[in-house]
């Protein structure tokens, strides 16, 4: 049976940047709170002529191109996503035409700001099963469209973004694991409340939004993505100290710190990139994985532990060999 590696990366982050200080000017808050609480310093918005899949594509043409691929080799396209274009077809299937390919399964995944680490699930399993034999693996958000622009509480915390990854069949691991879990008795706790078929009046009145209750998210947040990086090692029989690099979902700097100190590891090992982005939900990891590969932080060789946590809740991870 096959293992699936990481052959390539990419990320695209709309040109806009929206600092603090042009917050300070939409909401009652502050730069120094917003920093203090979150780490975050800027983030980027969507033009309203951008949608979900023009970042998609941006990141994917990039991610195709480093691996030294072109998008005919790619023989699966599945996109984490909760703010797709249309309902539908897919961004998947929308990506999929952009890209001029046809034929091979493309679909889209949603598991919120967890969602990269179960398309890449899905992804490894069709590699593994010889199912496919080059995934391209995109988590690619417009959150902006989804924020309630008057509630402080959120919209300081979330950016738009894509992130992408080449995953190709190979003799040699790759991702050594994956690890999935989801619990819907935490629904409401981070949530839109109004979709296509639920609320669908306030849809239709341009009503739908995030809403959280951030201090409880905090705390569930950090103890899943601690608890899973245990979970991942020990499937792995491998030890903290053998991870060259932990790229965690990029919520808020409080929340990754928070896990280092509960694993005991070192903030030199920890890839951050929410200062520049907030959180772009399930682009955030692509992105900073690409960040890391591009800066040359992470290394061919190097254990690259990634690992996410969103509405749901929903948290997932993998071991993965680069
Ligand atoms: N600017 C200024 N003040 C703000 C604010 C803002 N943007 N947002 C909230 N406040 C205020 C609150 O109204 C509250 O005021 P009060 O005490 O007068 O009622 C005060 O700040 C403290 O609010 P609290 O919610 O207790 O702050 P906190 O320290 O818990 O930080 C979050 C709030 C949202 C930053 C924090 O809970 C968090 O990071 N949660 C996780 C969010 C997240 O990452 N979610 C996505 C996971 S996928």
């Amino acid at each position: 049976m096959p293992f699936s590696r990481v052959t390539g990366t990419g990320g695209y982050l709309p040109e806009r940047v929206m600092t603090n200080a042009e917050l300070e000017k939409i909401v009652d808050t502050t730069d120094a709170w917003i920093t203090a609480r979150s780490g975050i310093k800027e983030r980027r918005i969507v033009e309203d002529h951008e949608f979900t899949c023009d970042l998609a594509e941006k990141a994917s043409r990039k991610a195709i191109q480093a691996a030294g691929k072109t998008p005919a080799d790619v023989d699966l396209i599945v996109v984490a996503t909760s703010t797709p274009d249309v309902v539908f077809p897919s961004t998947a299937c929308l990506l999929q035409e952009r890209l001029g390919v046809t034929g091979p399964p493309a679909f889209d995944v949603q598991a919120v700001c967890a969602g990269f680490l179960f398309a890449v699930d899905v992804a490894d399993k069709f590699i593994r099963t010889q199912s496919a034999n080059c995934a391209l693996v995109v988590g690619a958000e417009t959150f902006s469209r989804i924020l309630d622009w008057s509630d402080r509480r959120t919209c300081v915390l979330f950016g738009d973004g894509a992130g992408a990854v080449i995953l190709e069949a190979s003799a040699e691991p790759g991702i050594l694991s994956t690890h999935l879990h989801s619990d819907g008795r935490f629904k409401d706790l981070l949530c839109v409340p109004t979709g296509v078929s639920r609320n669908y009046r306030k849809l239709q009145n341009g009503g739908a939004y995030v809403t959280m209750e951030g201090g409880e998210v905090f705390r569930w947040a950090v103890t899943a993505m601690s608890d899973i990086v245990k979970e991942t090692l020990d499937a792995n029989r491998m030890t903290l100290d053998q991870i060259d690099w932990l790229v965690p979902h990029q919520a808020n700097s409080r929340i990754i710190n928070a896990i280092g100190k509960r694993l005991g590891l070192s903030d030199r090992k920890v890839v951050m990139t929410v200062e520049k982005h907030g959180n772009t939900s399930a682009a955030s990891v692509p992105l900073a994985l690409d960040e890391a590969v591009r800066d040359g932080r992470i290394q061919n060789g190097n254990f690259v532990l990634i690992e996410g946590f969103g509405g749901g809740f929903t948290w997932g991870s993998a071991m993965i060999r680069m």
